[in-house]
């Protein structure tokens, strides 16, 4: 939370979950949020199939919209899948890319995490791409390794602090409530920050770095007091406005 770092960022991760029904909790965040200044940029992420009824949920607040996942491709033969321009044209002002579980479920290599980060630039979206090692990698030793290389292949050319967003979720914290120690993450972003200002040059200093995985309102202050942690990717936490809120208050 340096206060000279870039702006934070916390957004939430809905997944697969949530109908119709969710809406009330953006509608509760909304309210909520109301009268509060906020030192981070808020974002929400549902599934794609009811980001136009949260945008107008979220409409006259701060609150961003994402989306989970991208195809690379402008349009066409692409059954079941969906462009950046419908993203943006639905509302979206991110699009998180090269999550875990997509890369686990979906078979997605570093290539095609770079190639989704390229038409949400094309399309003028944030790509949020996501890294992150396997307990079996930690055990190894291999975390920073793996970071590297991640993200050496997962940039786009023309990655820029305000088009790209970094977010360290490690494998085995996603969903499980465990976290690794806060000089773990200390750790691995001053490397990805490093890494960065390989990759990108001076961007690097401005481009946020989100920690993930098991982020709770009773774990948030102290991981995002870390060095190099601009903020957070949030999944299960994010599904009821009041937990996801004990994690944003961390920026009032
Ligand atoms: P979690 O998920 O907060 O439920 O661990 C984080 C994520 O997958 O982005």
């Amino acid at each position: 939370m340096a206060a000279d770092g870039p702006r934070a960022l916390v957004a939430g991760n809905w997944k697969m979950n949530g109908g119709l029904a969710m809406l009330k909790e953006p509608r509760l965040l909304v309210a909520m949020l109301k009268d509060v200044k906020l030192r981070a940029d808020v974002m929400v992420c549902p599934p794609a199939v009811i980001l136009r009824r949260v945008k107008s949920v979220l409409k006259g607040s701060k609150i961003k919209l994402g989306g989970q996942d991208v195809h690379w491709a402008v349009s066409g033969a692409h059954t079941g899948d969906i462009s950046a321009d419908m993203l943006k044209e639905a509302g979206c002002s991110a699009v998180i890319v090269g999550h875990s579980e997509r890369r686990t479920n979906h078979g997605e290599t570093d290539e095609i995490v770079r190639k989704k980060a390229e038409a949400c630039h094309r399309a003028g979206l944030i790509a949020i791409i996501c890294i992150g090692e396997t307990l079996e990698e930690r055990k190894a030793g291999r975390t920073l390794g793996v970071t590297k290389q991640q993200l050496a292949g997962s940039l786009p050319a023309g990655a820029t602090a305000a088009n790209t967003v970094i977010a360290y979720e490690p494998v085995w914290a996603i969903g499980t409530g465990l976290t690794p120690s806060t000089a773990e993450v200390a750790e691995v972003h001053a490397h990805i920050r490093s890494e960065l200002g390989g990759l990108m040059g001076s961007e690097a200093v401005q481009t946020r770095i989100l920690y993930g995985g098991s982020v709770k309102p009773s774990n948030a202050a102290e991981l995002m007091s870390q060095p190099n942690v601009n903020g957070a990717l949030v999944g299960g936490a994010s599904l009821k406005a009041a937990d996801f809120l004990g994690i944003i208050k961390v920026y009032t």
